[in-house]
């Protein structure tokens, strides 16, 4: 702590002194990359080398806490709207709306209706008068309020990571007939996707993953380096979600609990949502006694703090379950050996998030923040006014570099330095005042009639 205090009250007089090199003449391109499914320790768990040089230049958010469900669709819309899940419509990767009697599945997304509810920040952008991209981010080949990013591609499984950067490059450059885009956002499906095959404790799979992550992290630096890119951009690299392990002794039979003939499925697993046919609170009595390591919750009834209650798409009940159990209908097949969606209070559902470039401090470590903070972070980063979210720029303002950021061990040592300084001033003031009371003599003698001096005031 007092080591935090000490470094605090130096960094204090570096971030006083030094902030002169973001003078800059407005704001910077964006480039903003996800790695799907890279839950927050396997920085700790796993070497990534080149991960680990961008944030030493950067900083690094060791957690982000990201919004209920914990699965892709949800989180990444998040992302770039700063909206919850309920405010955003985006509910789960499988939905249904009530009022258009139309169903979601993220391989049929294309529908406007579904995304409508929020705009995504490389739409607000344009009409700050900036080209945007979008490379394969849920949501970004969907035409909303009539609109797509000036540059998308359709989502395609089999376009490896360097063909992705090598568009975003391009679409960051511009060309003679375009200038260059200042919002960028990328999708990588790793380490998400072996993640689910092989689940997060295979230490050997998620070793190779992880790797081939890093490498494409690596790639991404010097591909910016290339183009002189890197320095003159402001990079975010984070994910959506972690991922919890999972197993065929981990499983909830639905079927044990209740006839399926009782309700309709929309979603099965963690979270499932299910609409009962008749006799809602006798179906809810079913599921609610099931299984002690399943929540039942009615709609009106799902806690604020998951901030998934009030939007049409959520369905009359969900159920929950807890960290590494898979929800089935039936049999003992498990589905994956890994999943995420669960509780967003859970540490294995938390991505992280590092950033670089001339805005960010650089060495700067932070346990947490909120990932629909992120949002009004970019805008900020890009002088572009955000729509109404529900992040806030408190949380992130530590990260920026010229901001100035009420961090508590910094405070402290400011008022610590403050407090020396000013009883340094008080000794000074009364040496002198000795010596024109007593006049000039050696400096022994000085201590010693000090004492004597000074005892009386002590009373
Ligand atoms: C501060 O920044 C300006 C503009 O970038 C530059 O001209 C000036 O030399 C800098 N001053 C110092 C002390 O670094
Ligand atoms: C895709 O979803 C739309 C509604 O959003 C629906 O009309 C259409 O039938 C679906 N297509 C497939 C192949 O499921
Ligand atoms: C969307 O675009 C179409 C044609 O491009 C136009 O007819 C329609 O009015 C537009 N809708 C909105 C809401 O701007
Ligand atoms: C851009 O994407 C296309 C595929 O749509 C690919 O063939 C091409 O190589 C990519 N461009 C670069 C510069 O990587
Ligand atoms: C872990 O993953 C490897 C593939 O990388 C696989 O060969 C091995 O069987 C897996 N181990 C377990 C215990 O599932
Ligand atoms: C469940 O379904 C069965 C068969 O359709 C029916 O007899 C029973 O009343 C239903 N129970 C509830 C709680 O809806
Ligand atoms: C989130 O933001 C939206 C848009 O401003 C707002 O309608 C909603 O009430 C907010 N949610 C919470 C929990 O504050
Ligand atoms: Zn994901």
């Amino acid at each position: 702590m007092l080591l935090k205090i000490v470094l605090g009250f130096l960094c204090g007089i570096r971030a006083l002194a030094a902030d002169n090199n973001t003078a800059q003449e407005g704001p910077l391109p964006l480039l903003l990359v996800s790695f799907d499914g890279f839950r927050a320790d396997y920085l700790q768990r796993f070497p990534m080398p080149n991960l680990n040089l961008l944030y030493s230049q950067g900083v690094l958010v060791e957690q982000l806490t990201n919004v209920f469900i914990t699965k892709t669709f949800p989180n990444h819309y998040s992302l770039v709207t700063g909206l919850y899940a309920e405010s955003h419509g985006i509910l789960a990767s499988n939905m249904y709306d009530p009022v258009s009697h139309k169903y979601f599945h993220t391989y049929n997304d294309t529908d406007p209706m579904w995304w409508s509810q929020a705009r995504p920040l490389w739409i607000t952008a344009q009409d700050s008068g900036y080209k945007t991209a979008a490379m394969m981010w849920p949501g970004s080949d969907v035409t909303i309020g009539n609109r797509t990013a000036t540059h998308f591609l359709p989502y395609d499984s089999t376009m490896t990571f360097q063909q992705r950067l090598g568009n975003i490059t391009n679409w960051m450059l511009g060309n003679k007939k375009e200038p260059g885009v200042m919002f960028a956002a990328l999708y990588w499906e790793e380490p998400d996707r072996t993640g689910h095959i092989f689940g997060p404790d295979n230490t050997t799979a998620m070793a190779k993953a992880l790797k081939e992550v890093d490498e494409n992290i690596g790639l991404l630096m010097s591909e910016l380096k290339q183009n002189g890119l890197w320095g003159r951009v402001n990079v975010l690299v984070t994910s959506d979600h972690g991922m919890a392990q999972c197993s065929a002794e981990r499983l909830i039979q639905l079927d044990d609990c209740l006839d399926p003939e009782n309700y309709t499925l929309v979603d099965l697993t963690p979270v499932a949502a299910l609409i009962p046919r008749k006799d809602p609170e006798l179906v809810f009595e079913r599921l609610n006694k099931c299984h002690k390591h399943m929540t039942a919750y009615l709609k009106k009834a799902i806690p604020d703090r998951l901030h998934y209650r009030n939007n049409e798409r959520i369905q009359p009940i969900i159920l929950i379950a807890d960290e590494g159990w898979t929800i089935v209908q039936r049999g003992n097949k498990l589905p994956r050996l890994g999943d995420h969606g669960y509780d967003n209070s859970l540490p294995s559902m938390h991505p992280f998030l590092a950033a670089v470039g001339p805005s960010f401090r650089q060495g700067y470590r932070t346990s947490s923040l909120q990932s629909v903070d992120i949002y009004p972070l970019m805008c900020h980063l890009l002088s572009v006014p955000p729509q109404p979210n529900n992040g806030t720029m408190n949380g992130a303002r530590c990260l920026l570099a010229d901001e100035s950021c009420w961090d508590v061990p910094l405070v402290v040592g400011l008022v610590v330095c403050v407090l020396l300084v000013l009883s340094f001033i008080t000794l000074v003031f009364r040496l002198m005042s000795h010596r024109r009371s007593l006049g000039p003599r050696p400096f022994q003698r000085l201590q010693i009639d000090d004492d004597d001096d000074d005892d009386p005031l002590l009373e």
